[in-house]
């Protein structure tokens, strides 16, 4: 299995693959004009394995001496191996070497596994803004799906 060996910042020409993966991996995916925004006005990061293979990517907005985390995403081949504990650390290395201080995230209530990896590096919880997201439920009786809201837990962690 191949290991995380390095970030580089993401450009225009990554954005094909990381639109597939974006959309393997969320119900509500950013669109190419959303990563767009994100390449002129932030800091966005690709993951590398030692064989410049693509792992995942970041999206990072920064305000003085803050860091938000909008988008933190490990391709799906990738997932349950470290990769995204590793890419994180190296994120807020490298974000603490920049000189930013403070690392703040947003997550969906239901999104666990995100939650375990957050919590796991250090993050606390901060609060909740209520019906933060939109998201989509299965009715059973009906057997549609449906649009719902969903809360979001505020995260951060100092660097
Ligand atoms: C969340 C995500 C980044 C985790 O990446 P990953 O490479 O699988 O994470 P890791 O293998 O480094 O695991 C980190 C921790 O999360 C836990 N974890 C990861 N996936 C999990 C899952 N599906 N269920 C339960 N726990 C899980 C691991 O057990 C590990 O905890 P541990 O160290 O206490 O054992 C990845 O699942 C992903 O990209 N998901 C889709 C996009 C997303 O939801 N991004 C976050 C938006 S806020």
């Amino acid at each position: 299995m191949s290991e995380l060996s390095y970030l580089r910042l993401m450009q225009e020409t990554d954005l094909h693959w990381v639109l597939q993966v974006e959309q393997q991996s969320y119900d509500f995916p950013w669109s190419q004009k959303g990563f767009e925004n994100s390449l002129d006005q932030g800091v966005n990061y690709i993951f590398c394995s030692a064989e410049h293979e693509m792992m995942g990517y970041a999206c990072v907005l920064t305000v003085l001496d803050e860091a938000q985390l909008l988008n933190f995403c490990i391709a799906p081949a990738f997932r349950k191996s470290g990769i995204g504990r590793a890419a994180l650390q190296q994120l807020m290395d490298k974000l603490k070497q920049a000189g930013y201080e403070q690392l703040l995230l947003e997550v969906r209530e239901s999104n666990l596994p995100a939650q375990k990896l957050y919590l796991g590096c250090g993050f606390q919880t901060d609060g909740v803004r209520r019906n933060y997201y939109r998201c989509q439920e299965w009715r059973e009786q009906t057997g549609e799906l449906v649009e719902g809201k969903e809360d979001a837990l505020l995260m951060s962690r100092s660097l």
